[in-house]
């Protein structure tokens, strides 16, 4: 629990363990179907960060049955079994409660080698690091209640959140990497400080290199900043240094909870190159090498 870990493992025997986890949250998207794929995508996500298969999973549901339509949590678990469906997972049960606010998510089981088991405190000095997918889907989510958001934009980022991230596991652990996590509620500088602090190196980010939506950047200029996002500030700043010309909208991306993030992956800088090559002919466009860990300062991410 200290290491806040992505998931809980526990060894079965020498060549076996399992991966278990939890994950359900409200509606963000209108879309109900599609709010299923992502909440099932979402939830696997914490397996693959770790290197596991994910096998079985549990739909945990809050609906309230007296205010809301049923045929929208039907849509709901068919977007989730869908995704199950994708992922090669099979669904095992579920509970299901009445309650005054929509919530759906899943607990997920997956297996792991232990020796194969990837972790966030592994990154070493010199170490590339890899993100998978592009940033800014909670600024985005925020201006999309605003109703400022054109319906292509919002396509395009539920598409990306519904993405699994299997391929960058599977591709991953082929290649042999020191480290990952996923960048989920805490936003990448969030994330990249847990990482930094667990495997007691610096990280050096690129700027300029970390995929984002442009239009995130636009809307954080108009102020649509989730609650987080100023709660992910306050807590990780004091771990780190950004440039003092880095303009404000872009540290709010940086900081920007994202739900279904990508993962971010350490690996030596030999294999970086190998790895982003093979993340792009799997159609992970979007990923890019954008920064790397270093012997100090430790627990510091320095970003310009
Ligand atoms: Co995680
Ligand atoms: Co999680």
């Amino acid at each position: 629990m200290d290491s806040l870990d992505d998931a809980g493992v526990y060894k079965l025997t020498d060549e076996l363990a399992i991966i278990q986890t939890i994950d359900f949250f409200t509606p963000i998207v209108d879309d109900p179907y599609m709010f299923g794929q992502i909440a099932a995508a979402n939830a696997l996500s914490d397996i693959y960060t770790m290197g596991g298969k994910p096998l079985t999973a549990m739909n945990i549901v809050c609906f309230p049955i007296a205010s809301l339509d049923i045929s929208i949590l039907k849509d709901i678990l068919r977007g989730g079994i869908d995704k199950m469906r994708e992922a090669k997972v099979t669904l095992v049960g579920g509970h299901s409660i009445d309650d005054t606010e929509l919530k759906y998510g899943l607990s997920v089981t997956g297996t792991v080698h232990p020796k194969q088991l990837v972790t966030n405190s592994g990154a070493k000095a010199g170490d590339k690091l890899i993100l998978t997918k592009p940033l800014g889907t909670g600024i985005i989510n925020t201006a999309v209640k605003g109703g400022v958001v054109e319906e292509q934009t919002v396509t395009k980022i539920t598409k990306c959140m519904a993405t699994l991230n299997d391929k960058a596991s599977e591709l991953m652990q082929e290649v042999g990497v020191h480290a990952c996590t996923d960048i989920t509620g805490f936003g990448f500088l969030g994330h990249t400080v847990q990482l930094a602090q667990n495997s007691q190196v610096g990280i050096n980010v690129d700027i300029a290199s970390v995929p984002f939506f442009p239009e995130a950047g636009e809307f954080a200029k108009q102020g649509f900043c989730p609650g987080g996002l100023h709660r992910n500030r306050e807590f990780y700043s004091p771990y780190v240094k950004i440039a003092s010309e880095v303009p404000t909208h872009i540290e709010d991306v940086l900081f920007d909870p994202q739900t279904s993030g990508g993962l971010l992956i350490c690996l030596e800088p030999r294999k970086a190159e190998l790895l982003l090559d093979r993340l792009r002919e799997a159609g992970v466009e979007e990923a890019a090498i954008i920064g790397e860990a270093v012997s100090e300062p430790r627990g510091v991410v320095t970003a310009k």
